[in-house]
């Protein structure tokens, strides 16, 4: 079990098995998807990739489902996929190889989904997922370990996808019930997530990726100090960057000074 972090408005606690059904229901919402620049999974797929969230990723190959925006990254592992014979069905296509880095990703096109398969297999890719629990919406105490379901809202990832620097995390926030937007929930869970990967992580730069027209998310990293450091026409999205200078990062400490650690 990982750790759990407690802020003043809401909690994070690891993505579990308990959590999946209702994180699965909430991406089948076009917007959701859309915003998220995501693709759908079926239920299996969300299990295995709550499943492999739980493993070392150092340890073993990886094969990350990603949609064409690059933005909401998956990952399942080698031996899962093997395991359910779900290496069929995919073509290869040496134009999206070329995007990337080979020889250590090795990329398919998932032909239904127009999803990509990337198998990394030197192994420096890693992830955190945290779901967000809307402290108010829990049915008495918080209890670290319990998945309290009654209570999830969304979900904050970060990525560190580049193999020449994994201190480098491209930083994802979703609230995804449309009644706890607004609350200050999103801005809160991206401050914890933050500090705890420079703290924990020694995560030096931060990066977003979001749609020119999701205004809230871009106001949201804004207000926290992330800049401008692209823009992508094809994807019509910015690409916003927070490099942790010693004062954002004392800042920033100051903001969840009163964090508490569960582990
Ligand atoms: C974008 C999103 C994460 C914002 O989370 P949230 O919890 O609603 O935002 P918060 O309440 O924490 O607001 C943070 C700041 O952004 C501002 N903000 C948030 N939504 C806004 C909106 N729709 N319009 C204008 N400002 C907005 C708030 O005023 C607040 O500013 P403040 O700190 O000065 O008070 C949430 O709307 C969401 O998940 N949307 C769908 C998925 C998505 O777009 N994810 C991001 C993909 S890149």
């Amino acid at each position: 079990m990982g750790v759990s972090l407690e802020g003043e408005s809401v909690i994070l606690v690891p993505y579990m098995k308990e959590h999946v059904p209702n994180y699965h229901q909430w991406m089948k919402d076009p917007a959701l998807l859309f915003a998220t620049g995501s693709e759908p999974l079926t239920l299996d797929q969300e299990f295995d990739m709550q499943l492999s969230w739980t493993q070392d990723p150092l340890t073993s190959s990886l094969v990350c489902w990603m949609s064409k925006k690059d933005c909401r990254m998956r990952m399942l592992s080698a031996a899962m996929l093997r395991d359910k014979k779900e290496r069929q069905g995919y073509e290869m296509d040496n134009d999206i190889v070329g995007c990337h880095k080979p020889p250590v990703m090795e990329m398919a096109r998932f032909t239904s989904l127009l999803m990509l398969r990337v198998v990394i297999h030197d192994g420096y890719f890693s992830e955190r997922t945290f779901i967000v629990l809307d402290k108010q919406m829990i049915d008495g105490e918080f209890l670290h370990g319990q998945p309290h379901v009654e209570a999830m809202v969304g979900d904050v990832n970060i990525y560190m996808n580049d193999p020449e620097d994994p201190q480098f995390a491209e930083i994802e926030i979703m609230i995804a019930e449309p009644k706890s937007r607004g609350k200050g929930l999103g801005k809160e869970a991206v401050v914890m997530m933050m500090a705890f990967a420079i703290e924990n992580l020694g995560i030096h730069t931060f990066r977003a990726k979001i749609g020119e027209s999701n205004q809230a998310s871009l106001i949201l990293f804004h207000k926290l100090g992330f800049q401008d450091s692209s823009f992508s026409e094809i994807f019509k999205e910015w690409t916003l960057e927070f490099p942790v200078t010693e004062s954002k990062g004392d800042d920033l400490q100051h903001c969840v000074s009163k964090m508490i650690i569960h582990s």
